[in-house]
């Protein structure tokens, strides 16, 4: 039994879902919205081998009956509406905590290890980057306008800034969704701006005068700043249980694409930005296997700079990293490779 741990609006579950069902492989998905309010679910230690219950679309499933886990993005519980916001975090909290009991008593393989994905925060694996021999662009994290301003002048061209926490958009409204999945009397409360799609996605940008200029703001949340990599392509990997996707992003072509790639998603046509996919360098794929492992990743998206020398400077790895819009545009068959480590 694979089991899908996810939420009802994670664009790339359905292909995944799909390619297990060819292989005739046994599967069932927990939409962590839907419990505990939709579900039921149970934890028993009663002398004999503690074991976990929980209800899907599928039937029960039983932890003691599950190879494999794939958790990507799991949301909040849904809270009926009225709720004091302090009872709301209880609810919050002691979900999170009975999935992750539940979640304690399965062996097999987890896509991603649990631990592994909460160690992947940006200082973290930058400094891991570094230890496996990756060149990484000088960076400094900071509230301190001070600090900044004299980060700047060391540098030897532009710096960029961006987020520490990468907000994203969501785009999903789980409360409608979930009032019309079980049709219930039950209004849930919309879980919070990322859930209801009002997040921004915020780009990656370089530190103008006018910009530096209001630095002041800092004192608000801190900041990464890092020496602006010149670059040939922006290089996207995805790497999944020992094997690797290089796609060259073809972002220095046009002028919004050229310092974040991701404005891509802001054009009508995404298809327009060349995608294609290479070889990489034998001691890039070694660095990266060698990254991944001391991780403890078997899932990553990571971004690298391929610069006009040809070096390939690394930005960061997403553990839970978006990749269809890759499988569509160059045909790499990333579904079937993560179908493949479920089922291994
Ligand atoms: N130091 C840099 N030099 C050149 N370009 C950069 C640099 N840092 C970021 N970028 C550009 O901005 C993009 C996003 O940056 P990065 O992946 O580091 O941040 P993020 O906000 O965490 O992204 P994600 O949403 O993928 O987690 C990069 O893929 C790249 O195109
Ligand atoms: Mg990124």
């Amino acid at each position: 039994m694979i089991l899908v741990v996810s939420h009802l609006h994670e664009p790339s579950v359905n292909g995944v879902v799909r390619g297990l069902e060819a292989r005739g492989a046994p599967w069932a998905r927990v939409n962590t919205e839907e419990f505990p309010l939709f579900r039921a679910g149970r934890i028993v230690l009663d002398g004999a081998e503690p074991y976990g219950l929980i209800e899907t679309d599928r039937g029960r499933v039983d932890t003691r009956a599950v190879s494999a886990v794939w958790m990507r993005r799991a949301a909040r519980p849904a809270v009926p509406r009225g709720f004091r916001p302090k009872d709301k975090g209880f609810i919050v909290d002691e979900a999170s905590a009975f999935l992750h009991g539940f979640l304690d008593l399965v062996g097999g393989v987890f896509v991603n290890p649990r631990e592994a994905e909460r160690r992947a925060r940006k200082v973290p694996q930058l400094a891991l980057a570094r230890r496996c021999g990756f060149t990484v662009p000088r960076t400094l994290v900071t509230n301190d306008a001070q600090a900044v301003r004299a980060f700047v002048a060391e540098a030897a061209g532009p710096v960029v800034f961006k987020p520490l926490s990468g907000v994203t958009s969501g785009g999903a409204d789980f409360a409608r969704a979930l009032e019309q999945r079980f049709g219930e009397a039950v209004e849930v409360e919309p879980e919070s701006a990322q859930a209801t799609g009002t997040a921004e996605l915020v780009f990656s940008q370089i530190l103008t005068p006018e910009r530096a200029a209001q630095l002041d703001a800092l004192r608000y949340a801190p900041v990464i700043f890092q020496d602006y990599v010149e670059k040939a392509f922006d290089v996207r990997i995805t790497y999944v249980a020992g094997r690797i996707f290089a796609c060259r992003i073809h972002s220095q072509e046009a002028g919004d694409t050229a310092v974040d790639f991701r404005r891509m998603a802001l054009r009508p046509r995404v298809e327009d930005v060349r995608h294609a996919l290479f070889d990489p360098p034998a001691a890039l794929a070694e660095g990266i296997d060698a990254f991944m492992r001391a991780a403890g990743l078997v899932f990553g998206c990571l971004d690298f700079v391929e610069t006009p020398d040809g070096d390939f400077v690394f930005l960061e790895v997403n553990p839970s990293g978006q990749w269809l819009w890759i499988e569509q545009l160059t045909g790499a068959p990333i579904t079937a490779a993560l179908v493949d480590a479920l089922c291994a």
